[in-house]
């Protein structure tokens, strides 16, 4: 094709220049401007010790005061704090949900600690796999839970990581992306700081744990991104306190010694954690818990229920098959339970029937031999009756004979 310059040399012809966009080149635009007006919505866990600095953080990162309370160290349980928030930057909004541990670490045994924090975790994904199995799907209204990122806190020691922090992160790494952070880092020295982030990124690898990697499968971010994957753990600050440095007033921790600039690279990673987290891969922490971490519940879910691509004999399987299999499988089921039921029942009739029958004789055997007793005594009081009536009789026999006896006796005397 000739350029524009040789065009207009042959045929004089004048070229312009586009001001705008045209044809398909726009559908990117259309993106944005779509993406835009929908908002953004992004769900931060933040996993850590009580009182370790997490609601510090998200305030300094989204650089607003979002008002929490104070948790107590006494709780007997593990709990979780899910509070959402409605934040604007320009013209972009950003519907934020920040998940914090309560009581993390404050309980004499920690066996459980972190299985609440897996339950919320499952809820989540399990919440967004029953979307999508339902037949009338609302995604454009569906409010997305899933955990985009886990900010894990870990205690400043400068010494290791705590097995609490080994089992959780093992437990937690296959459903969602880790980015291991070392808070409260102020209150460790350079080079301790150094020693301790190899020791953590050593354990982690020698306890087979997978945290999440900064992509570095896209050239434009591929440079910085891998020079971050090896600055973990981000030893980080938080403040919300302004201080005055010089001229200027900074975000930062003022101590007797100096002050620490939350925002100044050779203090802490804040900067590094802010920029890798929302300004260059908060969409790929989204992608990857779409793609590999919901993925993979669903591929277990789905096993689960029973659903299978392929079949024993390796060749692919039908969604149709499978559903057929399986609907065939739960009629007959119910058919052996109705089958099951009525035996079961047919069973306590009869029994029911026996004792029945049986008590109605032990009433027949009660009644006959009370009739019996009864008939007995009326002959015995008839008899008696008898007996009673043959004296009375015999009684005024007597009487009568006495009588005229005594006559007998009155008119004898007169006569004499
Ligand atoms: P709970 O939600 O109650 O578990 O606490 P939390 O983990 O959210 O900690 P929070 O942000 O409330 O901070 C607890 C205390 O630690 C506060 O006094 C903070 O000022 C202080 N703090 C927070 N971040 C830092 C930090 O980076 N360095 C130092 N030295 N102190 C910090």
């Amino acid at each position: 094709i000739p350029d524009d310059e040789e065009i207009q040399k042959e045929d004089n012809i004048r070229c312009l220049t586009t001001l705008g966009h045209f044809g398909f080149e726009c559908f990117p635009y259309q993106l944005v401007n779509r993406s835009i007006q929908q908002g953004f919505a992004f769900n931060i866990l933040c996993v850590g010790e009580t009182g370790i600095g997490k609601s510090t953080l998200i305030d300094t990162l989204f650089n607003t005061n979002l008002k929490d309370n104070k948790s107590s160290h006494f709780y007997s349980n593990v709990g979780l704090k899910i509070q959402t928030y409605e934040l604007q930057e320009s013209n972009v909004q950003l519907k934020l949900t920040v998940v914090k541990t309560v009581g993390y670490g404050d309980q004499l045994n920690k066996e459980t600690s972190y299985q609440p924090i897996i339950d919320y975790i499952d809820a989540q994904l399990e919440a967004y796999l029953q979307e999508e199995l339902k037949i009338k799907r609302s995604f454009f209204e569906y409010h997305d839970s899933r955990v985009h990122v886990c900010l894990y806190f870990i205690s400043p020691t400068g010494h290791s990581l705590k097995s609490l922090d080994l089992l959780t992160m093992k437990n937690i790494d296959s459903r969602v992306n880790i980015i291991p952070l070392i808070a409260k880092a102020d209150t460790i020295s350079k080079n301790d700081l150094q020693k301790f982030k190899s020791k953590i990124m050593n354990e982690l690898i020698s306890n087979g744990i997978q945290i999440y990697q900064f992509p570095t499968d896209d050239e434009t971010t591929a440079q910085v991104n891998s020079s971050m994957n090896g600055l973990l753990p981000f030893a980080v600050v938080g403040s919300m306190d302004e201080v005055k440095v010089g001229k200027r007033m900074v975000r930062g921790r003022h101590y007797p010694w100096g002050v620490l600039q939350v925002e100044n690279e050779n203090h802490c990673d804040f900067v590094k954690l802010r920029d890798m987290l929302l300004c260059t891969n908060m969409e790929n922490l989204k992608e990857q818990t779409h793609t590999q971490h919901y993925e993979c519940y669903r591929c277990c879910r789905l096993q689960k229920m029973g659903f299978t691509d392929v079949g024993p004999d390796n060749q692919p399987v039908s969604f149709q098959e499978i559903y057929e299999a399986k609907r065939q499988e739960f009629y007959d089921q119910c058919q052996r339970q109705e089958e099951e039921l009525k035996q079961r029942f047919m069973q306590l009739v009869k029994e029911k029937e026996t004792t029945l029958k049986e008590a109605e004789k032990e009433l027949q055997d009660k009644f006959e031999h009370l009739k019996r007793v009864q008939q007995e005594e009326i002959m015995k009081l008839e008899e008696e009756r008898r007996q009673l009536e043959e004296e009375i009789i015999d009684f005024y026999k007597m009487k009568a004979s006495s009588e005229t006896l005594q006559t007998q006796v009155c008119t004898n005397t007169k006569k004499d």
